[in-house]
């Protein structure tokens, strides 16, 4: 499959980690020039500008930084994000934990598609994190089921709002990466007894969805959880 990225410039948050590091070094394999955003120095081999995507007026820089750096715009991927409180009761959840999660996991992606869009090419696509936590939860997590349930929100909201581009997200269960391990612990990810992606893995879906055979797909989800939010509770 021609994934078309030869020559595209591509922008990818929260790229010096993780996911948006795989997204990054695949876009590029693909042909695509990339800039990273991210608040932390990225990789030697990654073109980064440093930036929190949580602050109007540095991303509103960066985002003009990397767009004159690429020459143009035409796919961006909204990566960065943060995990907050893993296993804390909601009765120990404060309001600045809440905040800030939904600073970076939500507010952070919103300002990046308000940046970036008046960028964009005609044909364009915006693609966003979310998480199988905006569908299905495990306890302790309530602000970031509740921003990655936004994301998916603001999704729709963009893809019907914004023309000449298609906003759509991925929604992965676990990944392994440096969030997952630090959230986790290294040896529930090395012996998992549940399915845990690469972010390699998650990366070729956010190619598939920014390219051209995603053409028809806008303002969707695509949950890649092995299948564990279809099951039924029906004993058969
Ligand atoms: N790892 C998982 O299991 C998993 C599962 C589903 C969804 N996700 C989502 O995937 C995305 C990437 O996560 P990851 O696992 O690669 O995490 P990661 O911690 O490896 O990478 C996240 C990157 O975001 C950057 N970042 C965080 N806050 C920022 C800010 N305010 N401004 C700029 N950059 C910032 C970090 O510096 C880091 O480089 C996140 O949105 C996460 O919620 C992760």
């Amino acid at each position: 499959m021609q994934l078309a990225f030869t020559e595209r410039n591509v922008l990818v948050t929260g790229g010096a980690s993780g996911i948006g590091l795989a997204c990054a070094r695949a876009f590029r394999a693909e042909g695509a020039k990339v800039v990273v955003l991210d608040r932390a120095p990225g990789p030697d081999d990654i073109d980064t500008v440093r930036t929190d995507v949580t602050d109007e007026s540095s991303m509103a820089e960066a985002v003009a930084t990397a767009v004159a750096r690429l020459g143009g715009l035409d796919v961006v991927v909204g990566c960065a994000g943060i995990s907050g409180p893993v296993g804390t009761p909601l009765v120990d959840t404060s309001a600045a934990d809440l905040a800030a999660v939904l600073a970076v996991n939500v507010t952070g992606q919103l300002l990046l598609a308000k940046h970036t869009y008046p960028h964009l090419a005609t044909g364009g696509a915006i693609v966003f994190l979310a998480s199988d936590s905006a569908f299905v939860a495990t306890p302790g997590m309530a602000p970031y089921c509740a921003s990655k349930g936004a994301v998916v929100a603001l999704t729709r909201a963009l893809a019907v709002e914004l023309d000449r581009v298609r906003v759509n997200c991925v929604a992965p269960s676990v990944v392994d990466t440096p969030m997952a391990r630090a959230d986790l612990g290294d040896s529930a990810i090395d012996n998992a007894g549940f399915p845990v992606q690469t972010a390699d893995e998650v990366a070729r879906q956010v190619l598939f969805l920014a390219g051209p055979h995603a053409r028809p797909i806008n303002g969707q989800a695509l949950l890649s959880d092995f299948g564990y939010s279809a099951r039924s509770a029906f004993p058969a």
